[in-house]
């Protein structure tokens, strides 16, 4: 079955440490933590994601590195973000952009070297911003050496790394692969005579958690990324990890839903409490977990009482919205927003009981926001684009904001299958063709929902290839960066980018709006979502109208006598009085 929710699960788990052996200036920004009593610096930071293949090119080859991104570093600092997080840099033959690791410790030829994240991570260090990895731990390269070595004998002592199924037991037992054409979860490997498991592609083969030797190997690991310094790791598809190895038919309650079932593998969380102990006790840290299901699900992950991890994703909220058994396809009647801001409430809640979790509208397996959840039409775009980035700051929760959201970059809408590198898109492409289904529709649909659209090159100005690259570019650069780029926003002040800037520091310096109560306003309104935030007394109210019409928002019970506008996607905001009527996309932060 095609499980829409399932890829952008993906996109979850990251852990954020702070080493205690180097206490830099970050500690120092704990300011809020007098505030409440379970504060903490991760709770509080905003973070920034670069993928780095798309962010900026230092050497012509038409691929982001190392390099590139430390001759931005002054630029991410401008931001005012305080942590970063960086996509797999890791060797890789790159099947799956790096989520395909060959070697764990050493870095992707086409990135750079060691000695360019050392630069980099010093870089990012000096200027007070934390830096998180990308750990990619269920699955590996087929050109990892473990694998090599695994796949040439049943005697290699690396065999019991992976999971297989001897032939002469017959045919595997069926399960459902992500990124296969067939959807078939077992490749045959003839030196051994044995099918091996990937829940991925079939050069991603899945590693044997059940093995405590591997996982000591993966603890072993990441305690050297930690030594290197960095502050913490994105968990990539760690749900998946813990497999039952009877491989039995799939459970009824999981009705076709191949992707829940395999995130409840029956040692998942005995290994998270490992990890915990093996790794993560070592320092100060804090968790997100890419967690699939529904809250209570989630919740297993972030408790803090059970040890774990204590930050999540959740992926009800960006998974909304598609067409029901088919990949990512828009609804073409749209999506219920009023049950989508529910989806919200309900997960806020939640979080405010237990754990903590994250905000995020984008990232490398979505498409770009704006063309997403915001307008992308020139009449929209400025100002939808700030609603968003309003939105994503004054959540509850600590925000992920993706690379170039803040100048409003926007889908490039490929016409031709052949414009698209993603092995998502084009196993999925492959599928619908094999079947006969309509290409044509296909396509269309991917032009509001494909991760290639959220992985254009970064648009820094308008020399060519938008500054990004001197040579080719590994992906097409949306043509509309003559327009939309860093360079034209810079000194603009009412810019997109200085819009995001401005979110930053009033997040900074409004503790209600990290730590505050959430609480829905006038939830069935059509079109706009509000809430308020309060903390200690100081009650925010946040405005953002999601749709493309003018709209009234029922504030019964708020007290508006002395409402002060803190900020406004507007020059001139639409004024307060007992009700408020905002225009079209329109954003307001009012304090009480
Ligand atoms: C999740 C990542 O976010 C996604 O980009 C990748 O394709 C899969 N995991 C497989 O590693």
């Amino acid at each position: 079955m095609r499980q829409t929710f399932f890829l952008t699960l993906l996109a979850g788990a990251f852990t954020v440490l702070s080493c205690e052996s180097t206490p830099r200036k970050a500690e120092e920004k704990q300011t809020q933590t007098a505030i409440v009593p379970d504060a903490k610096w991760w709770k509080e930071a905003v973070v920034y994601q670069i993928y780095p293949r798309s962010f900026k090119d230092s050497n012509g080859d038409g691929v982001g590195d190392l390099k590139g991104i430390i001759s931005k570093l002054d630029y991410v600092k401008s931001l005012g973000i305080d942590m970063v997080w960086l996509n797999p840099v890791y060797s890789s033959p790159n099947k799956d952009n790096g989520y395909d690791i060959s070697d764990y410790q050493n870095i992707m030829k086409e990135f750079g070297t060691m000695e360019d994240f050392d630069i980099m991570l010093k870089g990012f260090h000096d200027r007070n911003i934390k830096v998180f990895m990308d750990m990619v731990l269920n699955h590996c390269s087929e050109e990892h050496e473990w694998f090599k070595s695994a796949r040439s004998s049943r005697e290699s002592p690396f065999y019991n790394y992976f999971h297989w199924w001897p032939a002469e037991k017959g045919k595997p037992p069926y399960r459902f692969s992500i990124f296969d054409e067939k959807g078939d979860a077992w490749e045959y490997n003839k030196a051994t005579n044995s099918y091996y498991l990937h829940y991925f592609a079939d050069a991603q083969p899945d590693l044997n958690w059940e093995n405590p030797q591997l996982r000591q190997e993966i603890y072993k690991m990441m305690r050297y990324w930690l030594d290197k310094g960095v502050d913490g790791f994105r968990l990539d598809a760690i749900a998946f990890c813990s497999k039952d190895t009877i491989f039995p038919p799939l459970p009824k309650e999981y009705d076709g839903n191949w992707p829940l079932y395999y995130a409840s593998g029956p040692h998942l969380h005995d290994y998270m409490q490992e990890m915990h102990r093996e790794v993560f006790s070592k320092k100060e840290i804090a968790t997100v977990a890419e967690a699939m299901g529904d809250v209570e699900r989630v919740m297993k992950f972030v408790d803090p009482e059970r040890k774990e991890l204590n930050m999540a994703y959740y992926f009800e909220a960006i998974d909304f919205g598609y067409l029901p058994k088919e990949y990512k396809m828009p609804d073409p009647k749209g999506y219920d927003f009023v049950a989508w801001k529910k989806i919200y409430a309900k997960w806020t809640d939640a979080f405010a009981q237990k754990g903590w979790g994250t905000m995020y509208l984008a990232n490398h397996d979505q498409p770009r926001m704006l063309t997403r959840w915001g307008n992308d039409s020139p009449e929209f775009r400025d100002v939808s684009s700030k609603m968003l980035t309003t939105f994503i700051l004054s959540m509850r929760g600590t925000p992920c904001y993706y690379y170039g959201d803040e100048i409003g970059m926007d889908n490039i809408k490929f016409d031709k299958v052949e414009e698209y590198n993603d092995i998502e898109l084009l196993t999925n492409y492959a599928q619908v063709k094999a079947k006969g289904g309509d290409l044509k529709r296909f396509l269309e649909g991917m032009k509001i929902s494909s991760r290639d659209n959220g992985r254009t090159p970064m648009q820094w100005d308008t020399t060519l290839n938008a500054g990004f690259s001197t040579g080719k570019p590994w992906l097409k650069v949306n043509p509309n960066y003559v327009t939309v780029n860093v360079a034209n926003q810079e000194n603009d002040p009412n810019s997109i980018l200085n819009y995001f800037r401005k979110m930053v520091q009033l997040r900074k310096k409004e503790p209600a709006l990290i730590y505050g109560d959430w609480k829905l306003v006038d939830s069935d309104n059509p079109s706009v979502f509000a809430y308020t935030r309060e903390l200690n007394g100081k009650k925010l109210l946040v405005l953002l109208n999601f749709k493309a019409v003018n709209a009234t928002v029922n504030m019964a019970g708020l007290d508006l006598s002395q409402a002060k506008v803190l900020m406004s996607n507007l020059i001139t905001p639409s004024s307060v009085s007992v009700s408020i009527a905002l225009k079209p996309y329109e954003a307001m932060i009012l304090a009480l």
